[in-house]
């Protein structure tokens, strides 16, 4: 499928995140910049820059932008998993970023230049993401398009997912997705963001997160891999 990217760039907030896509790269070099380990080299053929930036808005700005400006990607994918918080998700299903935004924004931030609410997915990038997820066997659980919510906040209990529900409605909750959109949409770079679900970010989502970390980061993992080797 066509997207017409030739560097791809690729974050991940935890090594568990970027654990197999590292391990799938040829790495060509290697170099700490922002804390942070960049790997360059090739998946599949494919151009990549590979990270793992840490947890949080700023760490996945910061990253996104050495990677735009400096790495010269020009798309980024962020992997990783994600509290589901529509009716319907559980854990090990799939959201693919239609839309993403902030959970933690005051309302104030959208009077002031340059002000945005939401981050739309790149749609090429989703149709090749729905693509792969659509394959028979691919997946654990199902997968969907819907609205990412970031925020600087691990969602651990009930009243905090009903606030966020009420506030943006998203499908799931994570703390880097919109951060490293914001950057793309500003860079004029393609973005999209891949989530499985770890838990549901309710009073249960220390345990479950516990319990899914790995599978559910490594489903994502291997979604990006899959969409490297069916894009052009
Ligand atoms: N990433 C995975 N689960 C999460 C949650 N419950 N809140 C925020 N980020 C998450």
């Amino acid at each position: 499928m066509k997207t017409n990217v030739t560097c791809w760039g690729i974050l991940g907030a935890l090594d568990q995140e970027v654990m197999l896509l590292r391990e799938q790269m040829q790495v060509e070099s290697t170099e700490k910049v922002l804390g942070t380990e960049f790997l360059s080299g090739t998946i599949d053929g494919h151009k990549v820059v590979v990270a793992c930036c840490g947890i949080g808005k700023v760490n996945a700005a910061a990253c996104a932008t050495y990677l735009l400006f400096v790495k010269g990607c020009d798309a980024i994918v962020n992997v990783g998993i994600a509290g589901g918080v529509a009716h319907g998700l559980h854990t090990l299903d799939v959201v693919i970023s239609r839309e993403l935004c902030f959970h933690d924004q005051d309302a104030v931030m959208l009077k002031y230049f340059p002000a945005r609410q939401f981050f739309d997915g790149d749609l090429a990038l989703r149709q090749l993401c729905a693509q792969v997820c659509s394959q028979p066997g691919m997946l654990v659980g199902s997968w969907r398009e819907g609205r990412i919510a970031t925020g600087d906040k691990f969602v651990a209990d009930s009243a905090t997912r009903d606030a966020i529900i009420a506030a943006v409605a998203p499908d799931c909750v994570e703390m880097e997705g919109a951060a490293i959109a914001h950057v793309a949409y500003a860079a004029g770079k393609p973005c999209l963001v891949i989530r499985t679900m770890s838990d549901c970010a309710d009073d249960d989502a220390t345990t479950t997160y516990d319990n899914f970390l790995e599978r559910a980061a490594n489903q994502s993992a291997r979604i990006v891999l899959a969409m490297l080797r069916h894009a052009d």
